[in-house]
């Protein structure tokens, strides 16, 4: 599902305008073709959004409300904006763009010769990567009640391969997107987490148990997600008689629901040329950066930066936070003094999460530092504050809780030796970090003696309770998260 290029639209946007005034703007001819690339991919039957905006029909009768929110940018969604890099499917619109909803709706929205109409354009109906190569669907449907709590919930998809194969693209289907919040898919290749599956006795489990968290994510869901292929060369290795874990976060909806997912694997013959990695800054998502949002407190931030100990290409970003995330940024400083923003979420909004993907690799040398900045709003006045009157909030897996972290994803450069070489500077270095973010914001100075000791650390830091005792489940729910986040050997 490729989009045009910005470039091909001011050509479009463009002959209304220049034709001044007088030039009456119509829907046939002007407003048709923008609605098309940029919105229906979701306003249509069954693209997600609530209503359509296919004919003149639905489009003028929501005229006011459609100009209100392009103006103000909240639709079409797309939050990386004024970065350095082109990310790939940019759904911005140009101001050109914005000028001529706004001639079209305060002129008296025409509807035009409807011979000018541009073709339907065409969408994939069902995976959006066409037939995918296997499909797998969880077991059982797990049950949720009307409402309670966040959930978190591990479900285990066996692959039933009988030889090792590997992965160049994932689908996951929700099947009720309403309470599925997100979801993050790991390959297992042990049956830790069929053990654990069968220890409980609902479908799937809860906590991911200490040993079974060993698994590498091959992707995730958000709403909005598109799937996309990884680079050409890259591919994920997944082991014969591999698992799938679905690692859900259900936001309950107010009514009782139940989930039985699907995924959708697209497998390549060509073995991988080469590792990649995502680099996670601040590492565990935030845990280590002293994340504390007073009550009623309109801008806390948080900063870190690592640098790059070996030349890496990187293809893609992908920024997380919840509800009081307010913004997201990652800049390069090159050696040469040159500063690339590599992604920059001005206004963040948790639906829409997205995978981005710079149009070309961008080539970071050795000595380049990755500076991240992330700030939260958690002021009565945010209308995304979940809490208000606001209070207190610290770090933690819950959406009430806050996180805040860029992954950028990397592939050493240099020929398959080098690369794998420096892969594992690239891993050392990263580990370091971690171990000195653990040390410099969490610990209590009395247990700076263990420094190195880099689980037992994080483990201090997820006595949520803070009764100064690490109970079984914080323990498990601890040492799951570190395996999980680290840059894996
Ligand atoms: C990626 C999917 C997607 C795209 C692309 C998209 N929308 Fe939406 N739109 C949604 C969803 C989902 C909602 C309902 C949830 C919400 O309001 O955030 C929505 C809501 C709206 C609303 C109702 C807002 C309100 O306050 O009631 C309008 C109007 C709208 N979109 C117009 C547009 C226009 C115009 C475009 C293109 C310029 C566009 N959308 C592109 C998904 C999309």
């Amino acid at each position: 599902m490729r989009i045009s290029s910005p470039a091909f639209f001011v050509g479009l946007a463009f002959p209304a305008l220049v034709w001044g005034a007088d030039t009456e703007v119509t829907f046939s001819r002007d407003i048709a073709p923008l609605l098309q690339q940029r919105c229906v991919e979701c306003h249509r039957d069954g693209g997600g959004a609530p209503f359509s905006l296919e004919s003149y029909r639905d489009a003028s009768r929501r005229a006011s409300t459609i100009l209100r929110v392009v103006e103000d940018r909240y639709m079409p969604p797309w939050h990386a904006i004024g970065g350095d890099i082109p990310l790939e499917g940019d759904r911005q619109l140009m101001p050109a763009q914005i000028e001529l909803f706004r001639a079209w709706v305060e002129g008296g929205k025409a509807e035009g010769d409807p011979s000018d109409l541009p073709a339907p354009r065409q969408f994939v109906e069902g995976w959006q990567l066409g037939e995918p190569d296997l499909v797998i669907k969880m077991a059982e449907a797990y049950s949720l009640p009307a409402d309670g709590p966040d959930i978190y919930r591990n479900f285990v998809v066996p692959t039933g391969l009988t030889q090792e194969r590997f992965l160049r693209a994932v689908e996951f289907r929700p099947g009720s997107a309403e309470v599925v919040h997100h979801a993050l898919l790991f390959v297992e290749g042990t049956d830790k987490a069929r053990k654990a599956d069968a220890e409980d006795e609902e479908p799937g489990f809860g906590e991911m148990p200490i040993d079974a968290a060993g698994g590498r994510q091959i992707g995730g869901w958000v709403p909005g997600a598109r799937t996309r292929p990884l680079p050409e060369g890259l591919s994920h290795r997944i082991p014969a008689g591999a698992d799938i874990v679905i690692q859900t976060h259900f936001h309950l909806s107010g009514k009782p629901e139940s989930e039985q997912s699907t995924i959708g694997l697209y497998f390549t013959d060509e073995p991988p040329e080469r590792e990649f990695a995502a680099i996670q800054i601040p590492p565990l998502f935030g845990a280590f950066s002293g994340i504390d949002l007073k009550p009623g407190e309109e801008r806390a931030e948080i900063h870190d930066s690592f640098e790059l100990p070996v030349p890496v290409h990187a293809f893609g970003a992908h920024a997380h936070a919840h509800y009081r995330g307010k913004s997201l940024r990652m800049v390069a400083k090159l050696p040469s003094g040159e500063s690339l923003k590599l992604l920059n979420i001005p206004d963040w909004d948790m639906n829409w999460q997205e995978d981005y993907r710079f149009t070309e690799q961008v080539f970071l040398p050795a000595g380049t530092r990755l500076e991240v900045d992330v700030a939260w709003d958690n002021s009565a006045e945010s209308t995304d504050n979940p809490v208000v009157p606001p209070v207190r909030v610290r770090w933690g897996f819950e959406s009430l809780d806050e996180m805040g972290s860029i992954d950028l994803f990397v592939v050493p450069t240099g020929d398959q030796k080098i690369a794998s070489n420096s892969m594992k500077t690239l891993q050392r270095a990263y580990r370091q970090h971690l171990v000195w973010c653990a040390g410099e914001h969490v610990l209590r100075p009395d247990k700076l003696a263990i420094f190195g000791d880099l689980r037992r650390k994080a483990i201090e830091r997820f006595d949520r309770n803070e009764d100064g005792f690490l109970g079984f489940e914080e323990r498990k729910t601890a040492s799951a998260f570190l395996k999980r986040s680290t840059i894996k050997d």
